[in-house]
């Protein structure tokens, strides 16, 4: 099972990954947990260029897919086939918001790339993390260093929101989402819900 975390900057994403690896591992399941951009050595290189260093958008959007290859092959494809339940915090949708919504480019160039890289994988189960990105800002200003993306405009991240919001209504089957603007205990158990729904279908 592939499950991917997607949302704006400071949405909560991260917050719950303990307690979705637990999640799963008090069920039996061995869980490989990974992020994006990086994940691999060279992803994690790509990952401090990208977040780091001012470049074009369409360099943007490629470095983002070299990684995301590095990614596939390294470390999702196989965990996957080792019967590893997969958890990455962003995935594609994460192109499509940002470099599509945030930064302007037309999704069909995006397309182009999901085709090249990973045509035939897609996340079993998406979990939106949806918050006003007002909210989002305030609650990372207090936690840590903004990096390019986080030190962006409120109405980049509008867009971004947006264009994760559009996804969603898109993919409805796969993409859940998740009010982020309640408690960590009531995204939990969000989470929980739709977790239980997808396990009786899928195991
Ligand atoms: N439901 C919540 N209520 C209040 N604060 C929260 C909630 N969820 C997370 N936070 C806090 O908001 C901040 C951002 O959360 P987190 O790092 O999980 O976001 P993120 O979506 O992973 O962000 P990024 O995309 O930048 O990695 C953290 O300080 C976290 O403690
Ligand atoms: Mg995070």
């Amino acid at each position: 099972m592939f499950i991917t975390l997607e949302g704006v900057d400071g949405a909560g994403k991260s917050s719950h990954l303990n307690w979705l690896e637990t999640w799963f591992t008090s069920r039996g399941r061995q869980v490989r947990m990974t992020r994006e951009p990086g994940g691999t050595a060279i992803g994690e290189q790509l990952r401090e260029m990208v977040l780091h260093q001012p470049m074009h958008a369409e360099t943007e959007a490629l470095i983002m897919f070299a990684a995301r290859r590095e990614h596939i092959e390294q470390v999702i494809r196989p965990a996957l086939a080792a019967g590893e339940v997969v958890i990455s915090d962003r995935f594609t949708d994460a192109s499509f918001a940002y470099q599509s919504g945030g930064r302007g480019l037309p999704e069909a160039r995006l397309a182009v790339l999901e085709d090249w890289v990973h045509a035939d994988l897609q996340p079993d189960l998406t979990f939106l993390f949806d918050l006003a990105p007002e909210i989002a800002a305030q609650r990372l200003s207090s936690a840590r260093a903004p990096d390019r993306f986080e030190r962006e405009q409120t109405d980049f991240h509008a867009r971004v929101r947006a264009a994760y919001l559009r996804r969603a209504e898109q993919f409805s089957a796969r993409i859940r989402i998740i009010d982020g603007s309640r408690s960590i205990d009531q995204v939990r158990l969000q989470l929980s819900t739709v977790l239980d729904a997808a396990m009786e279908t899928k195991v």
